[in-house]
């Protein structure tokens, strides 16, 4: 069946009007569309963490008009910033004119970090495992058959010598484990600890931490748009927008204007952290919304930003040579589709009900374009007529 994303005037319907037309396009069974006005219950919550008293509803929105390779979407997003929702739907139409947002991911790739004290010789400490590193694989692949039988598992076994820290020298061996469709956490931490004695043996020297690492670098997700500069005059009349084009500020301004502050983000701190909170505003909203880890995200985010050394923008904005606006963003976006709250929290199981997504690496593809949308929003506003005129029109709906 094919289903546009492209609600006109879904921003001006009523809540229940909004529920109806999602509950068809998604196809939501009774119960999904029940738990949309936050049916997570005392005895669910309760299964989720500890000391529970109560549960703490946030605003859950559809951002429409994405196409993600190929394919329109509705994107669930909870959060609690008005101008948020609008301005994803509000670029994923911009993109839209552009063909839409294009994608990649990687393997779900994590990384389990094993750290080894008391060495005498670290170079020596570190052939010793490679050499053994079948048998530790296998090990660790014992420790989690279902993933295994999934086509997942521990993959490789690298090694880093840290000749220098506050504790003197150490080495932290790096497992490499296909997570499939879980976000993972349990399952490498497991396999991570399942190894301490088989290190500890190989080395002779002592294990401290087994943990994995938030800094999930093999496991990419990029988005890419290209926006023709007509689109960025477009007349739009969405609430938090310019009624009207301004004649002063073609497409082709707002496009250069946009690439001037990707500049700043790309040499500046203080604008990149700024820039990609913007990013993350879209990114940690579908994140919440379909119950993965968002502190997981951000810390990953936020680390590879840093990964060169000084913290950066995660998107870059150029020019065709035909003039047109091209954004490209890419980031570690560690998302499960199965497995912790995602399995458990009945708005996150409609969530991926709406998303139509199975696999992890289809959510962290869709992931990555509202993460894209989101920055183009920001950029566009600020570029343009300032963040505070649409900020303020959706705050007056608050009145
Ligand atoms: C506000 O939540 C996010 C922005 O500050 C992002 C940006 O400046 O790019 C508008």
């Amino acid at each position: 069946m094919s289903r546009s994303s492209r609600l006109s005037g879904f921003y001006s319907l009523t809540p229940a009007e909004r529920q109806r037309i999602l509950v068809d396009w998604a196809e939501l069974t009774p119960e999904q569309t029940a738990s949309l006005e936050g049916a997570l219950t005392l005895a669910q919550a309760d299964k989720m963490v500890e000391n529970v008293v109560g549960t703490y509803a946030l605003p859950l929105g559809i951002a429409t008009n994405f196409v993600v390779n190929g394919e329109d979407v509705l994107v669930p997003m909870v959060i609690e910033e008005p101008s948020v929702v609008a301005g994803a739907s509000f670029a994923a139409k911009l993109a839209r004119a552009g063909g839409g947002f294009h994608t990649e991911t990687t393997e779900p790739l994590m990384i389990g970090q094993i750290q080894v004290l008391d060495l005498d010789d670290l170079d020596a400490a570190a052939e010793k495992l490679l050499a053994q590193k079948a048998r530790l694989i296998d090990l660790a692949n014992r420790a989690d058959p279902v993933v295994v039988s999934l086509h997942g598992g521990a993959r490789d076994l690298e090694v880093r010598a840290i000749p220098q820290s506050p504790a003197g020298p150490m080495l932290v061996a790096h497992l490499i484990y296909d997570c499939r469709d879980a976000m993972g956490a349990n399952m490498v931490n497991t396999a991570c600890e399942a190894l301490a004695s088989l290190v500890e043996e190989i080395t002779g020297g002592r294990v401290n931490l087994r943990i994995l690492s938030n800094l999930a670098d093999r496991r990419l997700a990029r988005a890419r748009c290209v926006i023709p500069a007509r689109a960025l005059d477009i007349e739009e009349t969405g609430p938090g927008f310019a009624e009207k084009p301004d004649p002063s500020m073609p497409g082709e301004l707002v496009a250069r204007r946009i690439v001037e502050a990707y500049a700043l983000a790309t040499v500046d701190p203080y604008r990149a952290a700024t820039h990609n909170k913007g990013i993350l505003n879209g990114i940690d909203a579908v994140v919440i919304a379909t119950g993965n880890d968002w502190r997981a995200v951000e810390a990953g985010a936020h680390a590879y930003a840093a990964r060169d050394g000084q913290y950066r923008s995660l998107s870059t904005w150029s020019l065709s040579p035909d003039r047109a606006l091209v954004g490209s963003l890419e980031l570690p976006l560690a998302v499960g589709a199965v497995g912790g709250a995602t399995r458990v929290h009945p708005v996150a199981k409609a969530a991926l009900q709406i998303l139509g997504v199975s696999r992890a690496r289809d959510l962290a593809a869709i992931i990555a374009a509202v993460g894209l949308a989101q920055n183009l929003a920001a950029l566009r506003a600020l570029a343009t007529e300032g963040i505070q005129r649409g900020h303020m029109a959706l705050h007056a709906r608050k009145g």
